[in-house]
């Protein structure tokens, strides 16, 4: 049986790729900041049929301590980990660099891009004892050198992200580690991240315009998760990149969006 454990995956895409894994007959380990909501996560994934087994361990991924708990607890729990993916993420205020406080750059990079690389080093020396695994990073908004007011730091992260998980890749492969490295870019997704900053301590008002553009390429977490997951549990190459919306996927949406209408939004106003 193999064994896949997801940061930040208490809900969310996390969570939603935790459950296509245990459809799959995975192994899950889920982790998050909150043991709580953990517990719900566990209570609701148990409620899948598999031949396989799910647990959590609450990790926060800014921190090297409960990094290298959470990969002792997976291992002593499932003997080895197959799949790892850095999925935990924190959106930013709606705010110019200059207007966020120094604490909320700090989060952002700290959790965005410092908790992906801390997370990828100490998976990676036990995966080279395996001699096997793969690592998947997830990308965002900036990953392709796309700009917007409101998103620089988070950008600033997730461009780097996708630097980093390159070089990784990289890196893997000259060192002949056996391990392989991958991205994913899940596109827009309707999940609480996109109204809520630093892991809920900011709300995020969403404007008309921006609503519009997530009518139209936007789409849930689980729609999404099904399709990454079904093409990491095929994957064998290293420094892939699985992409829920390409350009020209993007494109074709803004086409039809005439015809397709689509409103996320409805009951929340
Ligand atoms: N929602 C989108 O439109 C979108 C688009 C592109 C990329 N992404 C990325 O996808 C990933 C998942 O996003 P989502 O929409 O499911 O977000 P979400 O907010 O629903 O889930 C993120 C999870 O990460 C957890 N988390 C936050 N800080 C953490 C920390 N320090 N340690 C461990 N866990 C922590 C949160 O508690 C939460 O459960 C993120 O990396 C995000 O940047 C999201």
């Amino acid at each position: 049986m193999k064994t896949v454990v997801i940061t930040g995956s208490a809900r969310g895409l996390g969570f939603e790729m935790a459950k296509v894994f245990k459809k799959n007959d995975y192994n899950v380990v889920l982790s998050d900041v909150n043991t709580e909501k953990l517990k719900k996560a566990l209570e609701e994934l148990n409620q899948i049929n598999s031949k396989t087994q799910a647990d959590y361990q609450e990790c926060d991924i800014t921190k090297e301590d409960d990094i290298q708990r959470l990969i002792s607890f997976s291992i002593n729990r499932f003997q080895s980990i197959d799949i790892w993916i850095n999925n935990a993420g924190v959106n930013q205020p709606d705010k110019a660099i200059w207007e966020l406080e120094n604490d909320e750059i700090q989060c952002i990079l700290d959790v965005d891009l410092k908790g992906t690389i801390l997370c990828s080093k100490y998976i990676m020396k036990e995966m080279m004892k395996q001699k096997a695994g793969a690592i998947y990073n997830i990308e965002g908004y900036g990953s392709n050198d796309a700009k917007m007011l409101g998103l620089s730091i988070y950008g600033t992260s997730k461009r780097a992200v996708t630097y980093f998980t390159e070089a990784l890749a990289k890196e893997c492969e000259e060192k002949h580690t056996g391990v392989i490295v991958g991205k994913l870019s899940p596109g827009i997704m309707i999940t609480d991240f996109i109204t809520n900053a630093l892991a809920n301590k900011e709300r995020i008002t969403l404007s008309e315009k921006t609503k519009k553009v997530y009518n139209i390429l936007g789409d849930y977490p689980d729609v999404v998760a099904n399709y990454l997951v079904n093409k990491m549990i095929t994957n064998t190459k290293n420094n892939v990149k699985i992409d829920w919306l390409p350009n020209y996927k993007a494109a074709w949406r803004f086409m039809t969006s005439g015809i397709h209408k689509r409103d996320f939004f409805i009951e929340k106003k």
